[in-house]
């Protein structure tokens, strides 16, 4: 596999094989332990969230769950929400998202941009709200609308486990030793990692969640204090590794100067987890081979600026 440029049909096509970039200057670059980041945020709406948007849309219309006519509803404004409207746009499908009406201007924004209808919900009862509003929306009119619900929804590990772990196996081979992503809706680490073990047991997949309840790594859930995702399975990792806000922002910051990847704020906590067990590694004098995922890019978060910033997106 390679990087290069191809030809491809529609914009659906560019989901996936994404590059693997090894990391030299933010971790002690040696021989025998390697780091690697794989370039989610190549997707065409930018972030990883493209892989499980596309199969949610595509295997519902298979199915006849979206059929010609219905709608898509759902209540994220993150990168959930601009892969559901750029695919949406590019197969034709309408879609709705519900926001609470205080998300920021650039995610209005963004949305808007593929032709999204937004509904806003009151900005004091934030992402719950607008899930509340989503619900009632689809059942006062149950027929109009298909409601993919991407936390229980298993169109979205299965994305990883036909996607991202083949794509690393086939990349690394039997040299991966680490695979390292964060915890949202779960979906990048529930596919990925099953794919990842059926290979090879010994490889080792860590989870990652923020240190805190209240943090700034968005995308990321601290899972004590959450609504857990019903797609979760916490014996499909081996490892949960905590990050604090200020860890994941620095690694972003060093990732940007040190590599020339402004990377969001989640890949960076996964990247210092990474960094972190590679030292761990050298310092035993064993090898490795450890990928990160970078999820999404730098530029996704220059609004709100850091101190803007009210609430939780
Ligand atoms: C920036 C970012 N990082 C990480 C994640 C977590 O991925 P997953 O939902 O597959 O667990 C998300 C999910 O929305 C995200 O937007």
């Amino acid at each position: 596999m390679t990087a290069a440029a191809r030809r491809i049909e529609s914009v659906v096509d560019a989901v996936g094989r994404t590059p693997l970039v090894r990391l030299r200057r933010v971790v002690t670059d040696s021989r025998a332990v390697s780091v690697y980041v794989k370039l989610e945020c190549q997707n065409p709406g930018g972030s990883v969230k493209d892989r499980a948007g596309l199969r949610m849309i595509q295997r519902a219309i298979a199915d006849g769950r979206l059929a010609p006519g219905k709608t898509l509803i759902d209540s994220t404004s993150g990168n959930t929400g601009v892969a559901y409207s750029l695919f949406g746009a590019a197969l034709g499908v309408p879609v709705k998202l519900v926001m609470p009406s205080n998300v920021s201007q650039p995610r209005k924004d963004i949305a808007r941009a593929f032709g999204t209808e937004i509904v806003y919900s009151d900005p004091m009862e934030g992402s719950d709200g607008a899930i509340r509003v989503a619900r009632e929306i689809v059942a006062g009119a149950p027929d109009e609308y298909f409601y993919p619900d991407q936390y229980s929804n298993p169109d979205n590990p299965m994305a990883h486990y036909e996607g991202t772990g083949p794509e690393l196996l086939e990349d690394l081979g039997d040299r991966l030793t680490h695979f390292v992503a964060g915890l949202g809706t779960t979906g990048t680490m529930m596919g990925t990692a099953r794919r990842l073990h059926e290979r090879s047991r010994a490889i080792r997949c860590v989870a990652v969640e923020p240190a805190e309840p209240m943090h700034g790594l968005e995308g990321l859930k601290h899972m004590a204090t959450s609504l857990v995702p019903p797609i979760y399975d916490p014996k499909v990792h081996d490892e949960v590794a905590s990050v604090t806000t200020e860890d994941g922002w620095d690694m972003a910051d060093r990732l940007a100067a040190l590599e020339g990847l402004h990377v969001g704020h989640s890949s960076g906590a996964n990247v210092a987890v990474a960094v972190r067990l590679a030292e761990q590694l050298l310092a035993e004098g064993k090898e490795g081979c450890l990928v990160a995922i970078v999820a999404d890019r730098g530029d996704r978060y220059f609004a709100p600026m850091k101190w803007e910033k009210r609430y939780v997106w």
